[in-house]
């Protein structure tokens, strides 16, 4: 090891829940006296932090992978390092593909990279992919933001759903404590954040895993109790959460959010095809109408709240009528924003397997339908808020616009508005909104 200060990078792929494994890491890199290198090609650490939801994503990993092993062999004190779903997913075969690889690890074992990285220091090439218990991390984790701050409270998930490889490397749902949950936000709004995202694949499962029934059989810790429990955490003015699984949502959930004033008006509830056939074959557990059912209750109850969700589009064996029918749930919902994403086999998930796959042009073809469709209904959605006052919470500038500020309203629609960073990141703004675009905002502030 040099005695001189060393660097690190880290590239972040995929979900809100790889930046914040990303975020701790590089927390715990600091704290082994690492310094942060915007440039990759300063740093003297490489940590790719990998995707592999579709096989884009994976790919991409290996491009970037390539170049940094290349450097390798003309720099042969570069650590590089693999971490997340890739890696979980690939382990020693990853090793074996890329020898200059220094180590491999999985998502459970984030927190333990800094002895992962000890045993790397004294020779070691390193695959870090078994199952484990994730400790709490007790390094502080190096935030992006200085406004929002994404707190992890369920890892994995324990379904199955026929096209997903998550719980292949994010493992079975491990529910960290209640009291740990709020110690860290405690910390977090101590430090001036002002808003949490917790984070789930099943945010729902909260809880399951945790000891503890009430008198009327109920898990002590479920996802709404854990609302209650933190709700009210000195400094942070507004919580999130995703995501929502609408085989477990539950109306208790609805009412604690419209109860809870930090709570923002916002669910996450991806429904993948509004088909039923479709949704049985991928062992989604509900149905369309169940969906629809919560959506009716949700605004019945907060009829304001914004809704956002994935849908998959050429699942195997999709027809066109079955595509059709997720055309009319989007239709008929009017989602404020969709993720859509075409159906991407995925090795060691069932639909891989199956001989009924859908070609590529067609995928292609309901992808492009289906944005159409979304754009135009979140165009809708957005003109309830044309001349309305809205709360923003200023994150950052506006990259197309240095005069404007940019931030989020408690539904989580981008809006933009005139002002200066310094003097208003991180504060709660009223703008009255002024021009309204499919995904984002415009508006005056003061008024
Ligand atoms: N736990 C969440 C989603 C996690 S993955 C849930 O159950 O809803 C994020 C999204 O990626 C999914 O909602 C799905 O729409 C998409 N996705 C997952 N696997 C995919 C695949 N094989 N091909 C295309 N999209 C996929
Ligand atoms: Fe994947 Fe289904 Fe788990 Fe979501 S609930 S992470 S889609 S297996
Ligand atoms: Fe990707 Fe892993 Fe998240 S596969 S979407 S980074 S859980």
């Amino acid at each position: 090891m040099t005695t001189s200060t060393r660097r690190y990078h880290i590239t972040t792929f995929g979900c809100q829940m790889n930046k914040a494994d990303s975020e701790r890491m590089a927390g715990i890199l600091e704290n082994m006296g690492f310094e942060w290198s915007e440039d990759p090609n300063q740093a003297e650490l490489i940590l790719y932090n990998t995707c592999t939801i579709r096989d884009n994503a994976e790919q991409k990993v290996y491009s970037y992978l390539g170049r940094q092993a290349k450097r390798k062999q003309e720099e042969p004190g570069l650590t590089l390092v693999v971490a997340g779903c890739v890696a979980q997913q690939a382990g020693e075969a990853l090793r074996r593909r890329v020898p200059e690889l220094d180590l491999v690890m999985g998502p459970q074992h984030a927190n333990r990279l800094d002895s992962l990285l000890e045993q790397v220091f004294e020779g070691n090439q390193v695959v870090a992919t078994e199952p484990i218990h994730i400790m709490e991390d007790i390094t502080k984790p190096r935030r992006d933001s200085r406004v929002t701050a994404w707190v992890n409270v369920i890892y994995g998930c324990n379904e199955r759903c026929t096209y997903c490889v998550v719980p292949n490397v994010r493992g079975v749902e491990q529910s960290r404590r209640a009291e740990a949950i709020r110690a860290e936000m405690t910390e977090i709004g101590r430090s001036g954040y002002k808003e949490v995202t917790l984070l789930g694949q099943n945010i729902d499962a909260y809880g399951r895993d945790l000891p503890g029934v009430t008198a009327e059989g109920r898990h002590k810790h479920t996802f709404t109790d854990l609302l209650y429990f933190v709700h009210d955490v000195p400094g942070i003015d507004r919580i999130r959460f995703a995501t929502s699984h609408p085989r477990y949502f539950t109306e208790r959930l609805i009412k604690a959010c419209a109860e809870l004033p930090k709570v923002c008006e916002h669910f996450h509830i991806p429904f993948q095809s509004g088909d039923n056939d479709i949704l049985k074959a991928m062992a989604r557990g509900y149905t369309h109408e169940k969906y629809r059912q919560i959506i009716d209750r949700i605004r019945a109850i907060m009829p304001d709240a914004a809704i956002t969700a994935d849908a998959i589009v050429g699942f195997p064996g999709e027809t066109e009528a079955q595509f059709e029918n997720t055309l009319k749930l989007v239709d008929e919902i009017g989602f404020d924003q969709l993720n859509t994403a075409a159906y991407s086999p995925r090795p060691g998930t069932p639909a891989a397997l199956w001989e009924n796959q859908v070609s590529e042009e067609v995928k292609g073809d309901r992808l492009q339908r289906l944005n159409h469709l979304v754009a135009r209904k979140a165009v809708e959605r957005s003109q309830r808020y044309l001349g309305r006052i809205e709360e923003v919470l200023v994150e950052d500038k506006n990259p197309k616009n240095d005069g404007q500020v940019m931030g989020r309203t408690r539904s989580n629609r981008l809006t933009f508005c005139e002002g200066d960073l310094e003097e208003l990141k991180g504060q709660l703004v009223r703008v009255k909104i002024t021009e309204v675009r499919a995904f984002s905002l415009t508006g005056d502030r003061g008024l």
